[in-house]
């Protein structure tokens, strides 16, 4: 039985928190043009009330709508709701586990925030906090989301013993861990795990847990959840053609760190070696990745501290996080932070 959040829930649930997304959307014309419509139209309740006959008797379902949304819009400050949401919500004994439904643009993103901030305290409790969306509307004939929804909620419910805690996320009928996550096609249903080390979920495959564990065990304490203002971090992508002025305007409008998108293994076009040295002179933090998509990026310059196996949009992240939780812990550097969410070792 599915029910709000309005209607205390003391007894042992999933809690499904609505972010909005394509799961969440409607086409005027899903018949004809189900890739055209308007994400972020229908609230959580409904889309678990579509399920409802294929949700198992025994799982008690409680919603919460945080946001409806196009993950495109995403913001600071509604990650940071999110993080504090989720973190509550694994302290309440009665909440088993959490689904979060989500755009998939900016799944990545926020995959990997919560990994960060949320993903000990989770394998510490044992319990599984479940990402999952759609690539096709609500409406579509052949919707992925009811599917992806089931799958998460089966997922978040799974016994301790049958898989450890920490952020997951779901979708096309497999599960990877949500820092793999990251959507590598504008349009095929299993997009946000395409890259993504994963298992079929009905058969768990002996390879990837262990793997999992791997990872899990290699990852440091939780960072602290931004409150207030996040640090200014931008990324930039060196291109034929690169120009300094870019940098230079970040610098003087007061960007706290640039994420550096190099070609192959990071590098940068040479007409950059300038204004980046300024950069690090004026205390501006920066990070090297590869705009590749994929490999390790393992060499550090001078000036800028490598992403390893990060890509662009989670590198961001990872900074924002250290140079805040520097500013909240003086005794440690934002190199510090930044290490213990982002270099792993090479199973990765
Ligand atoms: C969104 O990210 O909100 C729209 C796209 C999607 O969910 O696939």
């Amino acid at each position: 039985m599915s029910k709000n959040l309005d209607q205390i829930e003391n007894s042992s649930h999933i809690l499904v928190l609505g972010m909005g997304g394509t799961i969440a959307g409607l086409a005027p014309n899903p018949e004809g043009k189900p890739s055209s419509y308007r994400a972020g139209e229908l609230a959580v309740e409904t889309l678990l009330a579509k399920i409802q006959e294929a949700i198992p008797g025994d799982l008690k379902v409680v919603s919460q709508q945080l946001a409806n949304i196009d993950s495109r819009d995403l913001g600071e400050d509604l990650l940071t709701l999110l993080a504090n949401t989720v973190k509550d919500l694994l302290g309440n004994p009665a909440v088993q586990g959490i689904v979060i439904t989500h755009g998939t643009d900016t799944v990545e993103e926020t995959g990997f925030f919560l990994s960060a901030t949320c993903g000990k305290l989770a394998e510490k409790l044992g319990k599984r906090v479940i990402l999952t969306g759609a690539m096709l509307p609500a409406n579509a004939p052949q919707a992925d989301g009811p599917l992806n929804l089931l799958d998460a909620l089966k997922w978040a419910a799974t016994a301790p013993e049958n898989c450890p805690g920490g952020i997951f996320a779901v979708f096309a009928g497999k599960v990877c861990l949500a820092r793999d996550l990251a959507k590598r096609h504008t349009s095929a249903l299993n997009a946000p795990l395409m890259d993504a080390p994963s298992s079929p979920l009905g058969l768990i495959n002996p390879g990837w847990m262990s793997r999992l564990r791997a990872v899990q065990a290699a990852l440091g304490e939780d960072l602290p959840i931004p409150e207030g203002e996040w640090p200014w971090v931008e990324i930039l992508t060196s291109h034929a053609g690169a120009r300094p002025l870019v940098i230079e305007l970040l610098i003087n409008s007061g960007v706290q760190g640039i994420v550096l998108a190099g070609t192959g293994l990071g590098g940068l076009h040479e007409d950059w070696s300038h204004p980046l040295k300024q950069a690090a002179k004026k205390g501006v933090a920066l990070v090297k990745t590869s705009r590749t998509g994929a490999g390790v990026l393992a060499e550090e310059s001078e000036d800028a501290l490598a992403a390893t196996s990060l890509s662009a949009p989670r590198a961001r992240i990872a900074l924002q996080l250290a140079l805040n939780a520097a500013k909240v812990d003086k005794s440690l550097t934002w190199q510090d932070f930044f290490a213990r969410i982002a270099v792993l070792p090479e199973f990765r």
